[in-house]
């Protein structure tokens, strides 16, 4: 068995893993973070699209935010679209902030660079990774792969593995509880090659379903329609999806979404999930490992950047002052904009979907809130100032 030793062992290189190892990096702070996935796979994986403002600031603050200043697309506001009619939600106007689009491969892809040239020890296919000792004064994780055995000893674990890592599962039994809602729908996502025609994203409520109008780059479109949770991806044709993407999107001034080339296509499930806490003995769970929101209000991978700016803080009083309270006041710090946005994604979620099986006076008071909404200044602020990001303390 080979041994290696660091102060935070970090499993999973996905956004949070690979933030947090950035800002350790710059506090001082060693890690070694192992991932399971080949390096292209993490820097491949279409997921998020929307950057909060204050993500943005914490890239840029953290010096890797060059690309994303040069790439990324701002946008001022959202459309939210209702039987066909836009309405603009102005989030500069409202909030004095703006989001910014650029895709999480991209963000992913300049983490792991900067990581690398700052001689980074990122580990890819790691193979079997399993945490030990976690409440013991010397953690370590195991990773086997063809027979050998790597054991990385520190002084921390940061479970940054996502939804299906193996962070959760290494809490002891009744250390967690678990805060969960399924909803019965998913959404069939595209990439499309095709030249946005409209600058900002559009949400659109429809009789025939929610649909969503979003984009990558000048080149790329991103589109997703409300579908079945067991959707057959294979009944959907990209004929099929373009019409059924006409029907939603089309708006009563005439604008419609352009086609293109549909170069990938996946059904996503929509979850509300949190655990609480997020500390048990020396393991820290951040992002998608501790939280789960559907995607209408795009806050998951802002909120995987929320908890490593916590934990990075945390380790920093930690080693830098001998100051524990931070790590202590980990769970609770974080668990407060959590919960607030687990809050707006479901707002946002019961907000704009078709509901199976909703009662007249459900699908009444749904319209009235579109309609309050997109009429209400106060109302419409609301939703500006979720949308673009909570302050992060
Ligand atoms: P992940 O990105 O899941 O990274 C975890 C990493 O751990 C992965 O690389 C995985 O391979 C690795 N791993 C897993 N198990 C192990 C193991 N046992 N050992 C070692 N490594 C392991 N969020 C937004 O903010 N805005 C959006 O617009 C948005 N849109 C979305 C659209 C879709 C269709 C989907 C699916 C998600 C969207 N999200 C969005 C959510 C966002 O993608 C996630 O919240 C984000 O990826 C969380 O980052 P993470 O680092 O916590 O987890
Ligand atoms: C995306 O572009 O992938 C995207 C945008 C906004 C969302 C969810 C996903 O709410």
């Amino acid at each position: 068995m080979a041994r290696f030793e660091t102060q935070i062992g970090i499993v999973g290189a996905g956004p949070a893993g690979l933030m947090l190892s950035h800002l350790l990096h710059l506090s001082g702070i060693a890690s070694i973070v192992l991932e399971a996935k080949p390096r292209a796979y993490c820097e491949e994986r279409v997921r998020a699209g929307v950057l909060e403002h204050t993500s943005v600031e914490m890239l840029k603050e953290a010096g890797v935010g060059d690309r994303l200043d040069r790439e990324g697309l701002r946008h001022g506001g959202i459309d939210l679209g209702v039987h066909a009619v836009r309405h603009r939600i102005p989030f500069v106007e409202l909030t004095g902030k703006c989001v910014t689009v650029y895709a999480q491969q991209e963000v992913v892809k300049d983490l792991i660079a900067r990581r690398l040239a700052d001689g980074g020890d990122l580990r890819f296919e790691c193979g079997d990774v399993s945490l030990h000792d976690i409440d013991g004064e010397r953690p370590s994780i195991r990773v086997e792969k063809n027979g050998t055995v790597d054991e990385i000893r520190c002084d921390y674990i940061a479970g940054c593995d996502g939804f299906h890592g193996a962070s959760r599962s290494a809490f002891p039994e009744g250390a967690l509880t678990i805060y969960e809602r399924t909803y019965p729908f998913a959404w069939l996502g595209i990439l499309a090659e095709a030249a946005p025609s409209r600058e900002e994203l559009l949400y659109m409520h429809h009789e025939r379903g929610f649909a969503l109008y979003s984009m990558r780059s000048p080149r790329i479109t991103r589109l997703y329609l409300q579908c079945r949770p067991d959707e057959d991806i294979a009944e959907w044709s990209d004929d099929r999806i373009w019409s059924e993407l006409q029907m939603r999107l089309t708006c009563s001034d005439g604008w419609r979404p352009t086609e293109g080339k549909v170069l990938q296509k996946g059904v996503t499930g929509m979850r509300s999930f949190v655990v609480e806490p997020l500390q048990y003995g020396r393991l820290f769970l951040a992002g998608d490992a501790a939280h789960i929101v559907p995607p209408t209000g795009a806050k998951g991978m802002n909120l995987a950047f929320a908890d490593v700016h916590h934990l990075a803080a945390s380790f920093e009083a930690f080693y830098g002052s001998n100051d524990g309270s931070k790590l202590n006041a980990y769970s609770q710090t974080c668990l407060g904009r959590i919960w607030k946005a687990q809050r707006f994604s479901w707002w946002m979620t019961s907000l704009l979907h078709r509901f199976e099986n909703e009662t007249g006076f459900d699908y009444k008071r749904q319209l009235a809130e579109l309609e309050y909404v997109t009429s209400s200044r106060a109302a419409a602020t609301c939703l500006a100032e979720n949308y673009v990001g909570l302050a992060l303390d």
